[in-house]
């Protein structure tokens, strides 16, 4: 893993809409003035403006524009872009433009092409179409991201560079020869000598062993399912190749501008799942992130979820909300518009998770192309719009917000464990059951925090445990030997575990833990488990504490007479066996949740949990549930974000501490939250 860089943040310019060179929020969108006539680029500045817009990512996808031919280019159009932005005192985070390859590259080299599982090629005619390990790829782009960051090295509108976007969003599994080779390469450094994959991958198994690396394929559609650690291996060089990919961009541009943070917009939302952010946080300047709201019951909770581990992946620093959308988004089945107040309450609670940037895709809505119907902040209707209104009110918001700007997260007194390789893992095919689903698991824990009005951090694996006074395992699937010590050592130091189903199943190759699940964690537990026993999907399994579990169930039994059995199956083929257990460990303990109890019913059982370990919340008892509470701190401040979770006002006259925007409490004290409002109270740093 490549050194923590240096934590650079914006190189604002001096210029700068939002006022001088101290502390400010960022606030602006994607800008793709290409889709549009050049008379309209002087109403998107005077709009930026009204809006207090003071950056805008651009040249995301004018490869083609930029880059006509193998040796034409053209450049006037964005000169004349770049000066207008700073001419309007806008600073521009400049992207390499490298997204979408042209289709006269695609033509000239249909290599660099994507191909599937079953052998398909991906071909050119949306985005994104190229293979992360294609040499050819790379010698086109590279020389794209050089020509750019020679040309713009010194244009004072410069403040960061924008990688790519989103990189591996539709491209991050390739099957290809490149991809084949490429994977060999990654496992001779892994394994060093085909006997260490061989056992590592278990090969004595249906006949798989190999005598040699050029022998190995990536997991192409085979007759029954592919080795489960080739399967896995391949996540990991997948999520590493485009790792790889973002460096060799990096190195163009370090060497172009040493003095330019670098940043590209990761995908911390939902179930995109193929890119290890944990991982790659380290080779950014400053994290920046995308997120999209799905509707469902808990789509609130799965956006402050997102910029949670967003915030914790970036160090408890501040981070870029690069992308997120004013209303609708185009590629759901059905594209809700936000109700009012959700434009600025879903901005607002990235904010109070760590942004320091609050950027939309896009600024105007497109007349043509895929992403027509998708909402920007000047929609198809035009500036004379509800959407632009509240665009400009959240303009001037964040104005008022300004000097919170470069505040950490606040350390929650709670950790929930967020682990790519279990998700991927506990997820692959021909386990004991389909349905499971990893990172839904760790949502309805957060949510069930969220309901107690206990602020919980959701970290990756890795991160220092000792101030936690809780720490939730969800699904922890694969856990070798010195994780397992380490969770051992949190209980014993005082900690409070507490683990669910499926979890510490596997080691790090997959392979099975011997003598009863869940291996190095059944002493730590205090107990053993013979066999999985997960329900069909209109099963459900009665507690005896009144709540009900679905997904799984366990059949366990209890090895040390210290466990209290916190809840018993109650009917079912286990019925009278324990289903939750805790046990006391050292100053600590350590807990297990044995089936599915989703974000209601682990409510109840947080509670328990929350109280044996003498977590309490920090809201007013009235309070929790309805109103989520982040914080942020500097040396002078806390600041109290508080986030209107109902359509209905929320009184929070008993909460103390001072609106920083006067505007949301206009007779003094900490005011009423609107339906779906959020306010920032300001606190003395406890
Ligand atoms: C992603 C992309 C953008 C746009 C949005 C639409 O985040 O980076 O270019 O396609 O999705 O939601
Ligand atoms: C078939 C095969 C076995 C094994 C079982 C698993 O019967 O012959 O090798 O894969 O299925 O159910």
């Amino acid at each position: 893993m490549a050194a923590a860089r240096s934590h650079r943040w914006l190189r604002w310019p001096e210029n700068t809409a939002g006022r001088g060179s101290g502390r400010k929020l960022a606030y602006g969108a994607d800008y793709n003035p290409e889709q549009w006539p050049r008379e309209v680029w002087d109403e998107d500045v005077r709009l930026m403006r009204e809006a207090g817009v003071n950056i805008v990512s651009l040249g995301v996808f004018s490869w083609a524009r930029i880059q006509p031919g193998p040796d034409e280019w053209d450049f006037a159009w964005l000169d004349e872009v770049m000066d207008l932005l700073h001419a309007n005192g806008i600073a521009v985070d400049l992207a390499t433009a490298t997204a979408s390859p042209p289709p006269w590259l695609t033509t000239l080299h249909p290599e660099i092409l994507p191909v599937t599982a079953a052998g398909e090629t991906v071909w050119p005619g949306a985005r994104q179409h190229w293979r992360p390990t294609s040499p050819v790829f790379r010698t086109h782009a590279l020389r794209l991201a050089e020509t750019v960051a020679r040309r713009y090295a010194d244009h004072p509108a410069l403040t960061a560079w924008h990688i790519s976007n989103e990189l591996g969003c539709h491209n991050v599994y390739d099957y290809s020869g490149d991809a084949a080779a490429a994977f060999r390469i990654w496992l001779r450094e892994r394994y060093g000598t085909v006997e260490r994959l061989n056992t590592a991958w278990g090969t004595a198994f249906w006949s798989q062993h190999y005598t040699g690396f050029d022998q190995v394929l990536p997991p192409r559609l085979a007759a029954s399912h592919p080795n489960p650690t080739q399967q896995l291996d391949f996540k990991r060089f997948s999520s590493d190749a485009l790792k790889e990919y973002l460096r060799a961009e990096r190195a163009v541009l370090e060497s172009a501008t040493p003095d330019v943070p670098i940043t590209t917009n990761f995908m911390v939302m939902g179930e995109t799942r193929g890119m290890n952010y944990a991982d790659w946080a380290a080779e950014v300047d400053f994290v920046s992130n995308d997120h999209y709201v799905r509707p469902g019951a808990q789509a609130l909770d799965e956006l402050s979820f997102s910029a949670n581990l967003t915030g914790n992946i970036a160090g408890g620093r501040p981070w870029f909300l690069m992308e997120h959308s004013t209303s609708a988004v185009n590629w759901q089945p059905v594209n809700r518009a936000k109700a009012p107040g959700e434009l600025a309450r879903d901005s607002l609670l990235h904010v109070a998770h760590g942004a320091d940037a609050v950027c939309f895709f896009q600024w105007r809505q497109s007349a043509a192309g895929a992403e027509k119907y998708h909402s920007a902040m000047v929609p198809h209707a035009g500036p004379e719009s509800a959407v632009f209104r509240a665009v400009a009110d959240l303009g001037r918001r964040l104005e008022e917000l300004a000097p919170l700007a470069g505040s950490h997260r606040k350390p929650a007194p709670v950790a929930i464990l967020f682990d790519w390789e279990s998700w991927w893992a506990s997820e692959q095919d021909s386990h004991p059951s389909s349905l499971l689903r990893y990172r839904q698991e760790a949502l309805d824990w957060y949510s069930a925090m969220l309901a107690r009005g206990v602020r919980a951090d959701v970290v990756p694996l890795g991160t220092p445990l000792e101030h936690y006074r809780m720490v939730v395992a969800p699904i922890l699937h694969m856990v070798g030997e010195d994780r397992a010590k380490e969770l051992v050592r949190y209980t014993e130091s005082g900690g409070h575990l507490v683990a669910t189903y499926f979890s510490a199943v596997v080691d790090e190759n997959d392979h099975a833990w011997l003598g009863g699940y869940p291996g190095p964690l059944r002493d730590l537990l205090g107990l053993r488990i013979e066999e999985f026993v997960p329900l069909l999907p209109d099963e459900e399994v009665r507690l005896d504490d009144g709540s009900a579990g679905t997904l799984w169930s366990d059949d366990i039994t209890v090895t040390d007479p210290q466990v209290e059995v916190l809840a018993s199956y109650a009917d079912g083929p286990r019925a009278g066996q324990a289903a939750i257990t805790r046990r006391s460990a050292g100053a600590g303990s350590a807990a297990y949740v044995s089936t599915r109890l989703g974000a209601q019913g682990l409510t109840g059982v947080a509670a328990r949990l929350l109280a044996k370990a003498g977590v309490a919340g920090e809201l007013p008892p009235r309070l929790r549930g309805s109103v989520e509470l982040a914080v942020r701190a500097d040396a002078a401040s806390e600041y109290w974000f508080v986030v209107n979770r109902t359509a209905e006002p929320v009184d929070l006259a008993d909460l103390g501490g001072e609106p920083i925007d006067p505007a949301d409490a206009p007779e003094g004290g900490a005011g009423v939250l609107p339906p779906r409002g959020a306010a920032v109270l300001r606190r003395p740093t406890a």
